[in-house]
């Protein structure tokens, strides 16, 4: 396997950083540890500049190569967020704050980049420049559009963006990705349903909220099972359903939220109308109004048709081509990339974590026997799409 001999040496001190980030994780916005961690070292590596602060709490460091006649500009990213979940893998560098985890290995993601970015420094082995990005927010808060639309593209000239997600279940030392649709749109609704509450005992002098979002659920599961062609896709889950207090008491609301999964632009607009349409009217045949909040959190994370086969051809000079995946099957799970591949061409991959935890599970955790695959990655990628 090609690692380059300073990179395998790289592996002790990126896995240190990697559970130092692991131990003090931060929620959404509030990176304000690691992006300092993140931008002392960009520092320390001798990037040629470091912006901090961009979309909120986002770091941008700028590794200019030994030549620059090509002119190009490649943007690299990581994220940098937790999950609010507690820890139980009671392993030494667990989390130290009840609550909070990276139970999605972007500490991992983080550290990998750093990695990069100290070779990338050192060696200036390309002709071009890179902007290696850390982003706040990926999990829900949108901090890779907070990024976009604080200018960075423009800011820094960038012209392409690479992304990449460990993937539990894929194994160690394999990557996958798929030119096109890869994850999905992800959004999330709620539906407030309104009848009249009244005594248990009484039912014909109420309007019976939980019988109304009852029918609301039902119908709802409809949509996908109906209504989308079944050579599309879609995902419409309904994960909370609240209403009532007690025996006795028919309650006057009810609330349902959830998800919408989506690969295509046409099937997320009619899956959002049609919801719309099936919880207004279902409410309206028992005497009830339904409101429903609808909002659009991600798009979905498309692969432009150019830069995905070099990346691929990045993975495979790392570990062969026969260990990477160029037409994995998409996932119905999102990624705040997405934002950033609206706005430049680019790639996102994944990178085999093994057996592990799945991502979001109170037991997972980031593999570090991949740092250097990952690492290997990004400098493959940046050596051979400006070669010196
Ligand atoms: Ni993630």
């Amino acid at each position: 396997m090609p690692i380059v001999n300073r990179i395998s040496a790289l592996h002790e001190e990126v896995t240190a950083w990697r559970r130092d980030i692991h131990e003090y994780p931060e929620l959404q916005f509030d990176v304000h540890r690691t992006a300092g961690i993140v931008a002392e070292k960009l520092k320390e590596f001798g990037c040629d500049e470091i912006v901090t602060g961009i979309g909120r709490t986002g770091v941008v460091g700028i590794i200019k190569g030994r030549a620059n006649g090509s002119g190009k500009v490649i943007g690299l990213r990581a994220d940098m967020d937790a999950l609010p979940l507690t820890e139980i893998t009671g392993l030494p560098h667990a989390s130290k704050v009840p609550g909070k985890m990276h139970a999605c290995g972007h500490d991992g993601h983080t550290a990998m980049l750093l990695g990069a970015a100290k070779y990338l420094a050192e060696t200036r082995n390309f002709d071009g420049t890179v902007a290696v990005i850390f982003q706040p927010a990926e999990e829900g808060e949108k901090g890779g559009e907070a990024m976009v639309k604080d200018g960075m593209m423009e800011r820094f000239g960038i012209q392409e963006v690479y992304g990449m997600h460990n993937a539990p279940g894929l194994p160690v030392g394999q990557f996958a990705l798929r030119p096109g649709p890869l994850l999905a749109a992800v959004d999330n609704f709620r539906i407030e349903v309104e009848g009249k509450g009244g005594h248990a005992a009484k039912p014909h002098l109420s309007v019976d909220t939980i019988l109304v979002a009852s029918h609301i659920v039902a119908a709802a599961q409809s949509i996908v099972a109906r209504n989308i062609d079944p050579l599309k896709c879609a995902v419409v889950s309904i994960c909370a359903f609240n209403a009532g207090f007690t025996n006795n008491v028919i309650p006057q609301t009810a609330e349902l939220r959830g998800t919408v999964r989506t690969h295509d632009a046409s099937v997320r607009d009619f899956v959002e109308q049609r919801l719309t349409e099936l919880a207004e009217r279902t409410a309206a045949v028992f005497g009830a109004t339904a409101r429903v909040v609808y909002e659009r959190v991600v798009p979905v994370t498309v692969n432009h048709e150019i830069q995905t086969p070099f990346a691929a051809d990045a993975a495979a000079a790392v570990v062969g081509d026969a260990a990477v995946n160029r037409d994995t099957t998409p996932i119905m799970g999102g990624e705040d990339f997405a934002y950033m591949l609206e706005a430049r061409p680019g790639a996102f991959i994944f990178i085999g974590q093994g057996d592990t935890a799945n991502v979001h599970h109170p037991a997972y955790d980031f593999n570090d026997e991949i740092i250097p695959l990952g690492m290997s990655y990004w400098a493959k990628l940046v050596e051979s799409r400006m070669p010196a």
